[in-house]
C-alpha cells in the first residue's frame, strides 16, 4: 500500500478540517494517481470530500470508531486490523489521510507521494517530517512547478523498511 498526501512546508496538512491552501494541479494529480484504486480514508476527511460522499471511481474504505456507521457508496472499518483485511486482495491501495490515519498507516507503506507546496500557512494537523525519519528516503524530487506564484513539487519518498514488514 502506498500514501498520497499535499504537505506545506511546515509539513501542515490541514486546519479546521480542510487544506487551508489547494493547488487545483493537485486535484488533478491526486485523481490520476488513485484513479480506480483502493482508497483508505478517515471519517472526518470523508465530510470534507465534495457532498461529504466517498470519492467516485475507486473503492472507498472508510474509518470510523461508531459502529453503526454507514456512508453510501463506502466499506466501513472499525479498526486498523478491519482495514488491512478488506483491502488484502485488492491490486493497488492508497491512504489518503487525514492525520490520524496517515499515523496509523504510514510504517505499512511502500511509497508515500507528497506534494510539497512552498508556503506555510497556519494548520491544525500535520504529517510526520519524512526528512526525519531514517527509513524514509527521497526516490524522485520531482521538478519545480508553479501555479499563480505558489511553488510546488511532485515528490516520492521509499520507505527503506517496507520489505522487512512485508517478510513479517
Ligand atoms: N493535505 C492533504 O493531502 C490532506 C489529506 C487528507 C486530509 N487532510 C486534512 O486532515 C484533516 C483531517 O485529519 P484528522 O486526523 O482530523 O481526521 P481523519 O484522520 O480524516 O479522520 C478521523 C476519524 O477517523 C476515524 N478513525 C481514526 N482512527 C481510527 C481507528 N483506529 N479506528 C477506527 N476509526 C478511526 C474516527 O472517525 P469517527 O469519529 O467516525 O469514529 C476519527 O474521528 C483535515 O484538515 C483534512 O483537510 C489533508
Amino acid at each position: 500500500m502506498d500514501l498520497i498526501v499535499a504537505v506545506y512546508e511546515n509539513w501542515g496538512i490541514g486546519k479546521n478540517g480542510t487544506q487551508p491552501i489547494v493547488v487545483p494541479e493537485d486535484r488533478k494529480h491526486f485523481r490520476s494517481v488513485t484513479g480506480h484504486s483502493t482508497v483508505i480514508v478517515g471519517d472526518r476527511t470523508m465530510k470534507d470530500f465534495p457532498g461529504g460522499k466517498p470519492l467516485k471511481n475507486r473503492r472507498n474504505i472508510v474509518l470510523s470508531i461508531i459502529p453503526d456507521f454507514e456512508a453510501d457508496g463506502a466499506d466501513v472499518a472499525h479498526s486498523f486490523d478491519e482495514a488491512m483485511n478488506l483491502v488484502k486482495e485488492d491490486e493497488e491501495t492508497f491512504v489518503i489521510g487525514g492525520a490520524s490515519i496517515y499515523r496509523l498507516f504510514l510504517p505499512f507503506c511502500r511509497r508515500a507521494y507528497i506534494t510539497m507546496i512552498y508556503v506555510s500557512p497556519d494548520c491544525d494537523v500535520w504529517f510526520p517530517n519524512l526528512d526525519e525519519l531514517d527509513n524514509w528516503v527521497v526516490e524522485d524530487e520531482g521538478e519545480l512547478r508553479e501555479h499563480e506564484g505558489l511553488f510546488y513539487r511532485f515528490m516520492t519518498y521509499k520507505n527503506m523498511n517496507y520489505d522487512k514488514h512485508e517478510d513479517e
